[in-house]
């Protein structure tokens, strides 16, 4: 896998609509390698920071400086969705599309589509329409068509709301599988349990900004504020 993203700088970065910020200003920088994992409460930003770093959400402040030119960063990173949006095809379609997208010839696109299909266990279905599979169905092949493409950069906005503990797994499986091929991966939960076994480094938001950051075993073992703290021990933090 090429590695010309990281490191990534944020200087100031915010992201605002109809002058209302959204998040930021933002000032981080993230290296390569390993699983950022994104916490704090509802409406502290971690979906708009998430869509400001993919460029879904436009940048109204500072810069977001990537290693190589912005178009070039775009093109390695892929998101994935809290609520998946399926094309109303089938399974098999729906994985060779960003293949298919991106040059691919569409034998070759469909067969790595049914490769793929089974490394996230949807194998058995891969001529069922997509928008008739399960919650955990869908998250997985959300999972799989963003993967699909290797990006060096993986978004993932809490990926596992509304899952099972069994489908839960599965899905921290794939991801786990993604980051030993050195896919760098930033996600958004709101679970605890999740973020301690994913995190390598820990970002806490509270009110648009990044309250703490830093390596997941300090910030899990010795947060560095009152409100992590009690964020970490379930507490109401506002
Ligand atoms: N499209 C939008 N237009 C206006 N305000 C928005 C928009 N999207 C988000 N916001 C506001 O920006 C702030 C941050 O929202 P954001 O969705 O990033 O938070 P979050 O941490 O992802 O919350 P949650 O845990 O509920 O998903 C909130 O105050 C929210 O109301
Ligand atoms: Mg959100």
């Amino acid at each position: 896998m090429v590695s010309g993203l990281f490191p990534v700088v944020l200087n100031g970065a915010a992201t605002a609509r109809r002058g209302q910020i959204l998040v930021g200003p933002v000032d981080l920088t993230l290296n390569g390698g390993g699983v950022c994992v994104v916490i704090g409460p509802n409406g502290s930003g971690k979906t708009s920071l998430l869509r400001m770093m993919h460029g879904a959400a436009r940048l109204t402040h500072g810069s977001i400086d990537w290693a190589c030119p912005t178009p070039q960063a775009r093109r390695a990173q892929a998101f994935v969705f809290q609520r998946p949006v399926m094309l109303r095809r089938t399974v098999r379609e729906n994985l060779a599309y960003p293949l298919r997208i991106r040059g691919a010839r569409r034998r070759e696109a469909l067969k790595t589509a049914g490769d793929w299909a089974e490394r996230v266990g949807l194998g058995g279905m891969l001529d069922r329409q997509a928008p008739v599979l399960s919650g955990g169905e869908q998250q997985k092949l959300a999972l799989a068509r963003a993967l699909i493409i290797e990006p060096e950069l993986l978004f993932l906005d809490e990926p596992c709301a509304s899952l099972d503990g069994r489908a839960m797994r599965e899905i921290e499986e794939i991801l786990v599988t993604a980051r030993e091929h050195g896919t760098r991966l930033i996600l958004s939960t709101h679970d605890m349990g999740q973020a301690r076994r994913m995190a390598d480094e820990v970002a806490f938001l509270l009110h648009g900004k990044v309250h703490e950051f830093g390596p997941a075993a300090e910030f899990f073992t010795r947060p560095g504020t009152p409100q992590a703290r009690a964020f970490i021990n379930g507490e109401i933090v506002e």
